[in-house]
């Protein structure tokens, strides 16, 4: 049969070369005028600062939120793990890729987080997806925040349940759907973040709490940014706003953030846990988490547990920033207690020469956040903070934005 389908036989040719293309000449011109913030090589690890090109620079960019990746002891925990277990876990933990730090490491985590069991996985971005794609059946639906992250999207796309967003923080939007819906579904998941990764929020959890205790759904919560962060031994949400332990169904993390390692985990009822181990694709069909990561997270979860220094200094650091960025003019988006706290510039062009601007004369990476990753029109530099960095660092940065601010404002158009 005759049809107009064009055979594509070189990727050249292909419809998402050519879409990759169109975007990337929509910021070639501000590429080239300033230098190209992607990629940037950092020889060292990131801390308060980094190597790029051989010079320290003030780094205002890394998830190191404690400064725990780098740290000694978490490093020696790695090591001792690879001296005795190598690399890799070599397999499936199913079959043969479990180490006794796997499940140390889940019932820290389990004991950390006030669950039942916990379960770990070899990434945060594929651990959403494939929960999202999974858990849920043609019988479901799912409800989910209008700026939730893209692995839980994408998770979304897998999975065979209905979904429908609410917007942004709008509880009472969500308990309109709930009531609306509660009789048509057998179950209902509510996902949402407890920190939003591009405005800095934290969500208003104990309202969702509520809503799924009243109407009777399932509430995830992706901890990426809130975990080890927020609450004042750093125990997220639960700690935050005081919540019960199984308030929550389903507490997803990172382990790549706070906790300055790299995987995922999903902590909650032993029973759900259980069934998880066995049936979760993204965990059956994947090679276990290499124990040296096991190892260096349970090190990094002990040492937040025994010591609040770094919490606390972190949310002074953070409260110190948003202070000193208001008194400056500066809008915080929605920042406040978390370590992401972007500064909204809006116009694209001008966010790039600040970041690139600042990087090579000021030494001081603060990278830009622009369309599609925030709306357009709305394009911020995304500054996050950490423990490691000190008061003065602060303030010096905030002075190099100003002052560049008021240079560059008028010359962009
Ligand atoms: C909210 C949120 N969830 C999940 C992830 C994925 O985590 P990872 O980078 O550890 O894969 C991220 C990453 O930035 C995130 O911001």
């Amino acid at each position: 049969m005759e049809n107009n389908i064009k055979r594509i036989d070189n990727f050249d040719d292909s419809r998402e070369w050519e879409a990759f293309n169109q975007r990337v000449s929509a910021h070639a011109e501000y590429l080239e005028k300033y230098g190209n913030p992607y990629f940037i090589e950092h020889d060292s690890v990131l801390k308060d600062t980094s190597i790029v090109d051989n010079k320290e620079i003030l780094n205002f960019g890394s998830y190191n939120y404690l400064g725990l990746s780098g740290d000694p002891e978490v490093n020696q925990a790695a090591k001792d793990a690879i001296d005795k277990y190598g690399t890799s876990a070599s397999g499936s933990r199913l079959l043969t890729g479990e180490r006794p730090l796997h499940r140390e490491l889940e019932r820290k985590i389990a004991e950390w987080k006030h669950t039942e069991d916990a379960l770990v996985l070899v990434g945060g971005n594929s651990t959403n997806t494939t929960f999202i794609g999974n858990f849920c059946n043609e019988n479901d639906l799912i409800l989910y925040d209008l700026i939730i992250h893209s692995s839980i999207t994408e998770g979304l796309r897998m999975s065979k349940a209905k979904s429908k967003r609410f917007s942004h923080n709008d509880y009472e939007m969500l308990e309109r759907l709930v009531k609306k819906n509660r009789d048509k579904y057998e179950k209902i998941l509510i996902v949402v973040e407890g920190v939003y990764s591009m405005d800095g929020d934290i969500a208003p959890i104990d309202e969702y709490v509520r809503i799924k205790k009243e109407y009777g759904c399932f509430l995830m919560v992706d901890e990426a940014h809130s975990a080890g962060v927020i609450g004042e031994h750093g125990g997220g949400v639960d700690e935050y706003f005081n919540l019960n332990p199984d308030d929550i169904d389903i507490k997803m993390g990172t382990m790549s953030k706070a906790l300055g390692t790299v995987g995922g985990y999903l902590a909650g009822s032993k029973n759900l846990i259980e069934y998880l181990r066995f049936n979760l694709p993204g965990f059956v069909f994947s090679v276990g988490a290499s124990p040296a990561i096991a190892g260096a997270c349970l090190k990094s979860i002990e040492i937040i547990q025994r010591d609040n220094s770094r919490v606390k200094k972190l949310q002074e650091n953070i409260t110190t920033f948003v202070e000193e960025a208001k008194k400056r003019g500066f809008d915080t988006c929605l920042a406040e207690f978390s370590p992401i706290t972007p500064i909204m510039i809006g116009d694209e062009e001008l966010a790039f020469k600040l970041s690139m601007s600042m990087l090579y004369e000021d030494g001081i990476l603060a990278p830009p956040a622009v369309y599609p990753a925030v709306p357009q029109k709305r394009a911020r530099l995304r500054y996050c903070l950490t423990s490691d960095h000190k008061k003065e660092q602060i303030i010096h940065a905030l002075d190099v934005l100003e002052k560049r601010y008021h240079e560059f404002k008028n010359e962009v158009k």
